[in-house]
């Protein structure tokens, strides 16, 4: 009741303002991606090293195809060169990536067949589960999950917010305890929709390619701070006749 977990179990990061951040230094949009990598790494380890045992990435929303082709196709190959890099060090760290979305045939084919073998390569990992949202659309996999309930023929009162969300795509995730979104944007841009239901959000004044482990801290120690109530009353603040004396 109204209880904080001293570390939040679910991370869920926006990663925002890789534009700006070139356009602030007259590059590129792209070089702003670039700069992006290092960011992701960053978080990955100091998630990790602080007990954090499930950390989801936007990466790549299903609004985001609407991008210019040339950045669209840049940022492919951004995330391809960055998986083979990186691989070996995410599995010997024991750490799970998987990716959701990952449904529109415009991702090209050699990049499915690397985050297959990533996949696959840390599927028996369980430091901490990396989840990559890559060609996610909270409101897809809300349908796509309504799809398969459906074809289950599950009959309708049987059909609850537990057994529903078991149709989910990943349906292990646990809730979203914490959202960290930079840049300044304060909205949710259609992003894990059903788990981020009652997490906690954070806004650092940071543009995702300059953010490093210490911002990362500090969302945690702002996350700590924070008291969760889960729609109910905390027990110090009860109206209790003592309370009002
Ligand atoms: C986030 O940075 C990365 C992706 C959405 C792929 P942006 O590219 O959205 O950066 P801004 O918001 O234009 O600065
Ligand atoms: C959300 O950022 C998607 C990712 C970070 C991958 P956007 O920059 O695409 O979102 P909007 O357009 O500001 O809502
Ligand atoms: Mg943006």
């Amino acid at each position: 009741m109204g209880v904080v977990m001293a570390v939040p179990r679910h991370v869920a990061c926006v990663m925002d303002g890789n534009g700006r951040w070139a356009t602030q230094r007259s590059l590129p949009r792209t070089a702003g991606h670039e700069a992006a990598e290092a960011a992701v790494m960053d978080v990955i380890e100091a998630a990790r090293s602080s007990g954090v045992t499930w950390l989801s990435l936007y990466a790549f929303s299903t609004e985001n195809w609407r991008r210019p082709a040339a950045e669209v196709d840049i940022l492919m190959r951004l995330v391809r060169r960055a998986i083979r890099k990186h691989a070996p060090v995410l599995h010997a760290r024991g750490v799970r990536c998987r990716f959701l979305g990952m449904t529109d045939p415009r991702i090209p084919a050699p990049l499915v067949r690397d985050i297959t073998d990533l996949t696959t390569l840390t599927s028996d990992n369980r430091r901490m589960t990396l989840t990559v949202a890559f060609d996610h659309g909270g409101r897809r996999d809300i349908v796509e999950a309504a799809r398969s309930l459906i074809r289950s023929a599950m009959p309708p009162d049987q059909v609850t917010e537990a057994s529903f969300a078991q149709h989910l795509p990943y349906s292990d995730t646990p809730d979203v305890d914490l959202v960290i979104r930079t840049s300044g944007e304060q909205r949710i841009s259609n992003f894990m929709l059903w788990q981020v239901a009652y997490a906690e959000w954070v806004f650092p004044q940071v543009l995702w390619p300059d953010f490093r482990a210490a911002h990362f801290w500090e969302c945690l120690d702002a996350y700590r701070r924070r008291q969760r109530r889960f729609g109910e009353v905390r027990q110090s603040t009860t109206m209790t006749g003592e309370g009002l004396r």
